[in-house]
């Protein structure tokens, strides 16, 4: 099984590009392929989850022209995808399988979806069951709640849903089933998810409209090809900037990051927590991007407000290391989400932080950290977990003897290049 070691380092320092975002490279990978005509993305992220994306439309008769950072696609239109001859094994990606079912649900042939041990033990439910209300046909362990999952639609009517837990996928999974559906669709939420879907759709000429906290979309014919450059992914750029808020001397500068404000709430936090970092929008074609500037600072402790979670939800295990190095104690609450990532990551986190001499205490839905001056360092599992592995390769920066990363192999889920990236910044 690999596993990866980090030392203790002086600083952090120079420019860095993170690599493209994963949510709008799946989104976009999706979109084109049933978009009409040739669209063209740069950046785009070839981790192993988009990877997961591009062969299970692949495996329904879309082309795909993939290179590392860019990917072309020739969309088969919103009726034009056959009937896969397998199972389509969507691996580790919790993203791939929500969206697909709301993209599947809108065809009259019927495929069968499964993953690695993790997805398989993700709940589907949330996803299922408006997509069975929708008018879709689905089938799977536990009435529908987990993988494998056997799914036939193409017969669909529009819905309203309250997403109560305020998760993007089960949003998404609905507006793209919304395409197909007779009437109108909608979703409503108390507290904003990610909003890439929404922001894709009118990209693409989908008949979708914003109203409050309303998203509305209408059953369509064809969505138009596009041409879009992605956004580095501010939840990859995480780890290098606690890194070098944690690093006495450091200063680096993150460029062409995505800054769309359902997604920044770690910023915000930290920079609530006395952090140094300043940003600036350099663009905004439909996903804003620009860059920000991180300097070492002296951290203090906080309480997560609750409302901030949904746009931070990725980012818990990171800050839970910027808590640990805090002065005073912080708390996260009301983040039971965390337990059905691609591992249980408040039991992950937990685990690692105390091995590697940190305070830390496991709650239901969240914990408490109290702060210490630095880690003592050790050997940490990342529980099969790609932003838990992350996470502890950069405490290992800030720890007495190091730390040691067991099975780090899930890196490649969504940051191939980390580890390079890390070393160009290291001084
Ligand atoms: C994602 C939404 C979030 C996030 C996941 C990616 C997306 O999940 O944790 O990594 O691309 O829509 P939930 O929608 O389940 O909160």
């Amino acid at each position: 099984m690999s596993e990866l070691k980090t030392h203790p380092i002086s600083k952090i320092e120079g420019e860095y590009i993170p690599p493209g975002d994963k949510s709008i490279s799946h989104r976009l990978a999706m979109l084109g392929a049933i978009a009409e005509g040739k669209s063209h993305f740069t950046n785009f992220l070839s981790s192993d989850d988009c990877l997961r994306t591009i062969q299970a439309f692949q495996a329904m008769g879309v082309s795909f022209e993939p290179s590392e950072t860019e990917l072309a696609v020739h969309g088969a239109g919103l009726h034009g995808l056959s009937k896969p001859k397998q199972e389509l094994d969507l691996g580790n990606s919790g993203t791939t399988m929500r969206l697909l079912l709301g993209i599947l649900a809108g065809q009259s042939f019927e495929s069968r979806l499964t993953g690695d041990t993790s997805l398989r033990k993700r709940p589907m439910r949330r996803v299922t069951e408006p997509l069975r209300k929708m008018g879709a046909l689905i089938e799977g362990r536990d009435n529908g709640s987990y993988a494998p999952l056997t799914i036939r639609g193409g017969s669909l009517s529009g819905i309203g849903w309250q997403n109560e837990m305020a998760s993007a996928q089960v949003k998404s999974a609905i507006l793209l089933a919304g395409l197909y559906a007779q009437g109108e669709t909608w979703v409503e939420e108390q507290i904003a998810s990610r909003d890439h879907t929404e922001r894709l759709l009118t990209i693409f000429g989908a008949p979708f409209q914003k109203s409050g906290s309303r998203s509305l979309i209408r059953k369509t014919d064809r969505l138009q090809s596009i041409q879009f450059r992605i956004p580095g992914d501010i939840s990859s750029a995480a780890f290098l900037i606690v890194a070098a808020l944690l690093l006495p001397d450091s200063d680096l500068i993150v460029k062409q990051v995505g800054l769309n404000p359902t997604r920044i709430g770690l910023i915000q936090i930290l920079k609530s927590m006395g952090a140094n970092i300043n940003f600036e929008m350099t663009e905004d074609k439909g996903e804003p991007m620009g860059n920000i500037r991180v300097r070492s600072s002296r951290l203090e402790g906080r309480a997560v407000d609750q409302n901030l979670i949904p746009s931070l939800i990725d980012e818990l295990p990171i800050l839970m290391i910027a808590f640990a190095l805090a002065e005073g104690t912080s708390v996260v609450r009301g983040a039971e989400e965390l337990r059905v990532k691609e591992t249980d990551r408040i039991h992950s986190m937990t685990v690692g932080l105390k091995a590697i001499g940190a305070k830390i205490h496991e709650g239901r839905d969240g914990c408490v950290i109290e702060g210490v001056k630095g880690f003592e360092g050790g050997s940490v599992s990342s529980f099969g977990d790609h932003r838990t592995a992350m996470s502890f390769l950069i405490a290992g920066l800030r720890s007495k003897k190091g730390v040691v990363v067991q099975d780090t192999a899930c890196i490649q889920t969504s940051y191939p290049n980390f580890e390079a990236d890390l070393k160009r910044v290291i001084r």
